[in-house]
């Protein structure tokens, strides 16, 4: 046995798998995920290093600040196809081609239900009224770019031959990429291959065009689906990071990538993904959304390279293939060996950051080193953990506007709990305090008197990061206005602190995305 990275040495175009990016699109649609303007340039720009091939930068009908994310995306992309999605709206494609006007390869993905359910219920449709719409939303976007991919969705519900005239009418009017998700999670693998087969021999012009599987993960299935989508003849695979996305999510990204990699010998598919960044990227969007990854998740979830029981780490250390069918390097885990303290340096510190995976700009890094400092003062022992706490709070929190500076709060049997805050907000210093039930509400009291908003507290949770009294609290806070929801993780071993913080960065996230979308309401 040959263990991975095996890209297959006599690649053929035929069975290259195409890698289209969706978490900043389907992926920050899901309840919380919301990212910034900032955050969604950092991780489209690591999609674009990365070798992904095509990124889905978000849906510019939706508000100002998806437009701009959308045009700053493709006007920045080295390689990577820059897609915007529209619904079947000439108003929605007509912005989707307006952001995706500057990349050096746009493309406009536009969609319509074709299930029943959705034509009655949702559309109130009928079937030839809506093959009228693919035609002509189609040709519109065609008009526009010459990258069109064309979207059936609820496809896995839709029947066969619905299906057909819906997907040779899109290729008929100029679609170059067919897309057939399983919108709802409802497909198992055997039935979405056969649903690729039957198409591509049934439509007489699919020949014209790549085909691609979506799939979410209700029944958890979506990465099985997406392979045997591609067995079924797709050749272009939708997924996320972290399988973030709508409900369950999608496709893992990494799920995909690495099967592919790893199953050679039963798959013989090859994409360009450069597999040693899969865990930067996991990291990059975790902290951008504040979403964690489970532990035991696949691929990138901490214990994926972890061996707890006797058999298992007597068989590792004989030969790490009796239970490791790919390597933690082939998905940039590195092996940690530096231990941190108070005594250790910045290069320590650097160094330290690249092995877990890490690659920070020179002013996060210089950030972030004076926080490791400060925090190897209060606590003896510093574990990989405490540093991926602080380094995923320093990104997420490099572009804010209001921070904490100082907090001091009573608390004890003798209530009520009081909370003096000084915050600086745009640069400028303010000092307030305030009462509450208990030392948490006081602390939120608080920032509510010093940066009055709407927003609703939806999720307070607190978890300690490694073990011991001394260990650092990791506090995660979601706020919502207007629908949209913003999460944020602070970590700090002074737990009312780590509370007071990941409030701040919620805050900050909605500040930012309410100001980006002001032109948008002014307008309307
Ligand atoms: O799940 C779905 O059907 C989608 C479409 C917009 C492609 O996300
Ligand atoms: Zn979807």
């Amino acid at each position: 046995m040959t263990l991975i990275p095996m890209t297959p040495a006599n690649k053929s175009d035929k069975d290259r798998v195409v890698i289209f990016d969706t978490t900043l699109r389907d992926g920050e649609q899901c309840p919380g995920a919301t990212m910034t303007f900032e955050e969604k340039i950092e991780v489209a720009e690591m999609l674009d290093d990365m070798g992904v091939d095509i990124i889905e930068a978000g849906f510019p009908i939706a508000s100002v600040g998806d437009f701009e994310a959308v045009a700053e995306i493709a006007r920045n992309a080295r390689n990577a196809v820059i897609a915007g999605l529209a619904r079947a709206i000439p108003g929605d494609i007509a912005r989707a081609g307006e952001a995706v006007r500057h990349a050096r390869r746009g493309r406009i993905h536009t969609f319509v239900s074709t299930s029943p359910i959705h034509l009655a219920h949702q559309m109130r449709k009928s079937e030839a009224e809506v093959l009228e719409i693919i035609t002509a939303t189609v040709k519109q976007a065609r008009n526009l770019v010459e990258d069109v991919e064309w979207s059936a969705m609820d496809a896995t519900r839709t029947s066969i031959d619905y299906l057909c005239k819906c997907v040779e009418a899109a290729i008929a009017a100029g679609a170059t990429t067919i897309n057939l998700p399983d919108t709802v999670g409802y497909a198992v693998p055997d039935e979405y291959r056969r649903m690729f087969k039957t198409i591509r021999e049934r439509v007489p012009n699919a020949d014209k065009a790549i085909f691609s599987v979506h799939c979410h993960d209700d029944l958890g299935l979506a990465v099985a689906n997406s392979l045997a989508g591609v067995e079924g003849g797709a050749r272009q695979v939708e997924s996320t990071i972290n399988g973030i996305g709508e409900r369950a999510g999608n496709a893992a990204l990494e799920e995909v990538v690495m099967a592919i990699k790893t199953r050679g010998d039963v798959m013989p598919y090859w994409c360009n993904v450069e597999s040693t960044m899969l865990t930067r990227a996991s990291k990059m969007v975790s902290a951008a959304t504040s979403f964690p990854v489970q532990y035991n998740k696949a691929i990138v979830g901490r214990n994926a390279f972890a061996h707890e029981s006797g058999i298992h780490q007597d068989g590792m250390l004989k030969n790490a293939q009796t239970y490791e069918i790919m390597t933690p390097e082939s998905v940039g885990v590195k092996q940690t060996s530096l231990v941190m303290g108070k005594h250790s340096g910045r290069h320590a510190f650097q160094h330290k950051l690249e092995e877990l995976g890490y690659k920070l700009a020179e002013n996060q890094l210089q950030d972030a080193f004076v926080r490791f400092k400060a925090l190897a003062d209060r606590k003896k022992d510093i574990y990989d953990e405490d540093i991926i706490a602080l380094v995923d709070e320093e990104m997420a929190a490099s572009h804010d506007r209001i921070k904490l500076s100082s907090l001091t709060v009573i608390a004890g049997t003798h209530g009520p709990q009081r909370a003096t805050m000084k915050l600086t907000v745009n640069g400028q210093t303010r000092i307030e305090e305030a009462e509450g039930n208990g030392p948490v509400d006081a602390v939120f009291n608080c920032i509510k008197r010093l940066v009055p908003h709407e927003a609703k507290l939806e999720l307070y949770q607190v978890h300690a990061v490694t073990q011991g009294t001394d260990a650092q609290a990791e506090v995660s806070v979601r706020l919502s206005q207007d629908g949209r929801a913003m999460t944020s993780k602070a970590a700090d071993p002074d737990t009312l602190v780590a509370s007071a913080k990941a409030y701040l960065g919620a805050l900050n996230k909605i500040v930012m995305k309410h100001q980006r979308d002001l032109p948008a309401a002014a307008a309307s």
